[in-house]
């Protein structure tokens, strides 16, 4: 039996806290000059630090050598505190899920009355506090509002919205965020050489991802990973596996199928998404985080690297000979078509075939070289040629090739009963005639 990594890593003072510099700043400042308030409220997302913070916090307020903004760790209160300490008398951490009502209030006041017993506050952590009755806060606010000299409160919450306005206003207030993944990247790699395990390239930055922001998260996912690895060695393929991300040699064959025009090959990666399992949502989701990778690096060139945080090195190269093939206009082009998937694919009876649309799409609209820029775009192959200079025909009817616009009805931006909906290369016919520009961007002129 291990220790999960995120209470082993549970950071003991502010300095070790990764990402959250708007919170643990302020705070420390305030410790050091002795300016500390009766109540905080931290709110944020899960698995931010907000339970750590509070706990640190009162380590701070209740160190021997303090109140400190850097708690010395080796006095009773500090080691009680710390992560292997089976925590102190004086601080009284209530899981307000479960202690929520006036009767719960009444007790903690009663509480409060007495001194600490040793240290030199008594800290009542209201953890996950939205979960408190408005009854049972109206019960505490008289407390909050004057407590005693030895009383601090410190509200933790991922809602701070539901902690009513009458407690809120007598708090300080301080938001934890989502930490973002270069500051995230770092840690698990510092975490990782601590821990002794090696890891493939480009896997840290699939678990970053996967953590979402959450540094707790993150941590759980990794611990996984290295439970499951062999020798003490994460491997990329397991941990794409792992953790359903499109394999990025798929990725690769899609784009370089797009390049190169080859609808074969691009519905043959589609089957295999389909025929290996993967949720074709969380392909697209996949692809269309390759493309905006191709476009910062079609825009940064050699600066991509500083942008996009661990992408190995080769994988980079590839990318960029793929991006320069492409150029940054005709990736956008593909990258609208994706989004445009991505949204109808949700709650789509079957994604699969939405998937294959989206490829058909591609192919038709966006693999081609885009046209120079402002010439016209060109018709797609077969459509029927719309008539140049000429004012639109009543009843005729022409779908547009980057939308399809009028033929599904589906761009509210686009006139289309009873009128004709006209792709840009109909020359403009005159003031009478709206001009729309329909989602894919391209421009209509409908009488
Ligand atoms: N800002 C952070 N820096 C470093 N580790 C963090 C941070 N936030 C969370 N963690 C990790 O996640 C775990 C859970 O954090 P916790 O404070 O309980 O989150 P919250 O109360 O916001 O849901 C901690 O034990 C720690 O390992
Ligand atoms: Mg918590
Ligand atoms: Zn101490």
């Amino acid at each position: 039996m291990t220790t999960a990594l995120y209470r082993r890593y549970r950071p003991e003072t502010f300095a070790e806290m990764i990402g959250q510099a708007q919170v643990t700043e302020p705070l420390m400042t305030a410790l050091r000059g002795d300016r500390i308030g009766h109540a905080y409220l931290f709110s944020g997302p899960r698995g931010c630090g907000k339970t750590t913070s509070a706990r640190i916090l009162a380590r701070c307020l209740n160190c021997a050598a303090g109140p400190t903004d850097t708690p010395c760790g080796t006095c009773d209160s500090c080691v009680e505190l710390g992560r292997g300490g089976g925590g102190s008398l004086d601080v009284v951490e209530i899981d307000a899920a479960s202690h929520n009502g006036v009767d719960d209030a009444r007790d903690l006041r009663e509480r409060a009355v007495f001194a600490p017993a040793r240290d030199r506050f008594k800290i009542f952590i209201l953890d996950e506090a939205h979960m408190v009755t408005p009854q049972g806060f109206n019960a505490l606010l008289k407390l909050v509002e004057e407590p005693p000299d030895h009383v601090k409160f410190i509200f933790a919450t991922t809602e701070p919205e539901k902690v009513i306005g009458t407690i809120r206003s007598r708090t300080h207030h301080y938001p934890f965020r989502l930490v973002a993944p270069a500051a995230m990247l770092d840690y698990v790699e510092q975490l990782c050489t601590q821990e002794g395990v090696s890891v493939e390239p480009g896997v840290l930055p699939l678990v970053v991802r996967a953590g979402g922001g959450s540094p707790r998260d993150t941590l759980s996912v990794l611990d996984q990973l290295i439970a499951g690895s062999e020798d003490g060695a994460v491997t990329s393929a397991r941990a794409v596996a792992l953790l359903g991300y499109t394999p990025a040699e798929l990725l690769d064959e899609v784009v370089d199928a797009f390049a190169a025009g080859d609808a074969a090959a691009a519905f043959a990666a589609v089957d295999r998404v389909v025929q290996t399992g993967q949720d074709p949502r969380r392909f697209v989701d996949d692809l269309l985080e390759r493309l905006r990778d191709l476009i910062v690096v079609a825009a940064t060139g050699d600066g991509a690297s500083n942008v996009l945080h661990g992408v190995p090195a080769e994988e980079l190269e590839r990318m960029s000979r793929q991006a320069v093939t492409f150029g940054a206009e005709r990736l956008s082009r593909i990258a609208d078509i994706v989004v445009g998937a991505l949204d109808e694919m949700s709650g789509a009876t079957s994604p699969r075939l939405q998937l294959e649309l989206m490829i058909a799409r591609v192919l038709a609209r966006a693999a081609a070289p885009a046209p120079a820029s402002g010439a016209e775009q060109a018709p797609a192959p077969g459509a029927e040629q719309a008539p140049r200079a000429e004012m639109p025909q009543a009843g005729r009817f022409r779908a547009c090739s980057d939308c399809t616009a009028g033929g599904t009805g589906r761009d509210a931006g686009v006139r289309r009963t009873g009128t004709d909906t006209w792709h840009p290369s109909a020359r403009r016919t005159g003031g009478c005639h709206a001009v729309r520009t329909c989602r894919a961007g391209a421009r209509h002129v409908g009488a």
